[in-house]
């Protein structure tokens, strides 16, 4: 049986991400430091084993791992924090807070599993992002720059690893209507002028993002490495088409103009 790991598990993408790796017939390890929603996440999701650990201790991942009792064939590095302020106000604490969970969460995971992998000369490894690391964002200064960071950590570990048999990929999810963006899409209001903007005209849902994750994981994608997949129905691709502009100039160029 294929199995499957993925940090944050308890709540948000990294449970439905464990609940579609369960309905697709893989074993599941969900790690997560929130006893009580881990607990009630792995006895609702079959063939899932919950694992108490936090993301930025090398000594709680590892004991994880081993409590697993496998290599698994996917690891997701989906646990992350936000703490969003103008960089002006943010305070040291918070932002070590983030680079913590969110970067080096995703090194300390990454080459524990690595080591692993390598031993059995497979494995995939994807790491969750955000098209805020792509494109800077209201008060997120520390998050995006996080998420910016771990596209580089990605591309640079499937550079090291690809001849042990491992992929490295990320994926960055666009507006996500659940998780920590539930806030914000359970205000009628935002969630209208958000939905208006996507191209697709949806806000994605956790199970967009977690058949990615899959596709990704799965021998499908085995030629797929070092790559960053965006999952966001259009939007990242649409900020100049999203300006304001008079419609005199739509069709400016065009013959008999
Ligand atoms: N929801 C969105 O709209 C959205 C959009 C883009 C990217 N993302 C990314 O998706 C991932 C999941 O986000 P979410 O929306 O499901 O968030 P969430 O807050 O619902 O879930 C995050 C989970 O991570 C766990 N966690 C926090 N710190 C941890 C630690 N130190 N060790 C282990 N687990 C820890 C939390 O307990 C929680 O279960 C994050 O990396 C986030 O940046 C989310």
């Amino acid at each position: 049986m294929k199995s499957l790991i993925v940090t944050g598990g308890a709540n948000g993408l990294g449970r439905s991400i464990a609940e579609s790796a369960s309905k697709a017939g893989y074993r599941v390890g969900i790690l997560d430091v929130n006893i009580g929603a881990l607990e009630e996440a792995a006895s609702s999701i079959e063939n899932a084993t919950p694992l108490v650990a936090s993301v930025t201790s090398t000594d709680e991942v590892k004991a994880a791992l081993q409590e697993f009792g496998q290599t698994p064939d996917i690891w997701v590095n989906n646990a992350g924090i936000v703490r969003f302020a103008p960089l002006l106000e943010l305070s040291e604490d918070d932002w070590r807070a983030v680079i913590d969970v969110n970067l080096t969460g995703t090194f300390i995971c990454s080459t524990i599993v690595a080591e692993a992998m390598a031993i059995r000369g497979s494995g995939s490894i994807i790491n969750i992002t955000s098209i805020n690391g792509i494109s800077a964002g209201a008060n997120s200064g520390a998050y995006g720059a996080t998420k910016s960071a771990i596209s580089l950590l990605t591309q640079q570990m499937s550079l090291e690893w690809g001849k042990l048999g491992l992929r490295v990929n990320a994926l960055a999810p666009g507006l996500i209507d659940g998780g920590m963006s539930e806030p914000i899409y359970s205000d009628p209001q935002f969630r209208k002028l958000r939905t208006e903007k996507v191209p697709i005209g949806r806000l994605g849902t956790e199970e967009d993002i977690a058949q990615a994750v899959l596709f990704l994981g799965s021998d499908n994608a085995s030629y797929i490495t070092g790559h960053e997949l965006v999952v966001d129905g259009g939007i990242i691709n649409s900020i100049i088409a999203n300006l304001p502009r008079p419609s005199s100039v739509d069709s400016v160029g065009l013959d008999g103009e």
